[in-house]
C-alpha cells in the first residue's frame, strides 16, 4: 500500500520531496533520479534549487520518463528542452548525465531498447518522480498499457493531446500523435516511486491509482504493486480517497525512524 501524504499545498509537497531527494543524494552521490515533466513536479524542482546549494551533484544522473516522437529536440516543448529548462539549468546538473528517450524517427525502432540499456547501465533509478494524467496515465502509459511494458512507442489518446495542447499554442494539431515512454514495467523497477498530484481535476485519477482495482484501465494503479511508494497530494486531489482519514492517522502516528 502506498503511503499517502496529504499536504496543505504544492509548496509543502515540493519541500517535502526535495528534502528526501537531497538526503538520498548526500548518502549516495551516484544517485539516479527519475524525472517527470508536466506542471506537477515543478514545485519539487523549485524547492531543490536552494536545497542543493551546498550539495555535490556532479555524479547525479537523471532519466526522464518520456518524450514526443518526431519533435525536434530543440523545440521548446520537447521534453528534452523542458527538462533542460526546468531541471538541468536551475540545478546546475551535468547535461551529459541527464537522459531522455530519443524520439528521433531515424532511430526510433531501437530507441526503447537503448533507453532500457542506459537505465540498467546506470544501476537503475533510485527515486522516480511521477505525475498522473487525467486518464490515469503515468509517463505516457495510456489506459490499456501492459504492466510488463518496457520503454516503447505509444499512440497518445485524444484526451491527452487535448490536455497537452496548452503547451502548443492551444493547437491540438501541433501535439505529436506518438510518444516514447518508459513502460509500467520500467517504472516498477525504480527503487522508490513518488507520485504527486494537485487539484480537483486529479482526484479521480488519484483515487483510481491508490485505491481502485489494479487494472491497466488505470495505469497509475500499477503503483499498488510496488513495495515503496509515496503519494503526495493536496486536499483537492485527495478528495475522492475513501481512506483519507486513515492516511492522516497513519502519518500522525508514523514511527520517527521511518523515512519518506
Ligand atoms: C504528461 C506527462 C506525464 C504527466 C502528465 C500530467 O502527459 N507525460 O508524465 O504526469 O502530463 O501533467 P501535469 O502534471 O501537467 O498535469
Amino acid at each position: 500500500m502506498a503511503e499517502v501524504v496529504i499536504v496543505a499545498d504544492k509548496d509543502e509537497a515540493g519541500r517535502l520531496v526535495a528534502a528526501e531527494i537531497v538526503r538520498q543524494i548526500v548518502a549516495n552521490p551516484d544517485y539516479v533520479l527519475g524525472l517527470a515533466t508536466g506542471s506537477t513536479p515543478l514545485p519539487v524542482y523549485e524547492a531543490l534549487v536552494p536545497a542543493v546549494a551546498d550539495v555535490d551533484l556532479s555524479r547525479v544522473q537523471g532519466f526522464a520518463l518520456d518524450e514526443y516522437v518526431g519533435l525536434d529536440p530543440a523545440h521548446p516543448e520537447s521534453y528534452r528542452s523542458v527538462i533542460t529548462r526546468e531541471v538541468v539549468e536551475p540545478l546546475g546538473l551535468n547535461p551529459d548525465r541527464i537522459h531522455t528517450p530519443n524520439g528521433a524517427l531515424e532511430t526510433i525502432a531501437h530507441a526503447g531498447e537503448d533507453y532500457e540499456a542506459a537505465i540498467e547501465a546506470a544501476g537503475g533509478v533510485d527515486l522516480q518522480i511521477l505525475g498522473i494524467g487525467s486518464t490515469g496515465h503515468i509517463g505516457f502509459n495510456e489506459p490499456g498499457s501492459s504492466f510488463a511494458s518496457r520503454t516503447r512507442v505509444k499512440t497518445l489518446t485524444e484526451r491527452t493531446r487535448v490536455d497537452n495542447a496548452r503547451f502548443f499554442d492551444g493547437d491540438i494539431s501541433q501535439v505529436p500523435m506518438h510518444c516514447i515512454t518508459q513502460g509500467l514495467g520500467t517504472i516498477q523497477r525504480a527503487r522508490h516511486l513518488v507520485l504527486l498530484a494537485f487539484g480537483e481535476s486529479k482526484a479521480e485519477a488519484v483515487a483510481g491509482a491508490v485505491e481502485g482495482p489494479v487494472s491497466s484501465e488505470c495505469p497509475g494503479s500499477a503503483i499498488q504493486l510496488h513495495p515503496h511508494v509515496t503519494v503526495v497530494v493536496d486536499e483537492a486531489a485527495a478528495s475522492r480517497l475513501k481512506h483519507a482519514d486513515y492516511y492522516r492517522y497513519a502519518l500522525a502516528n508514523k514511527p520517527a525512524w521511518q523515512g519518506l
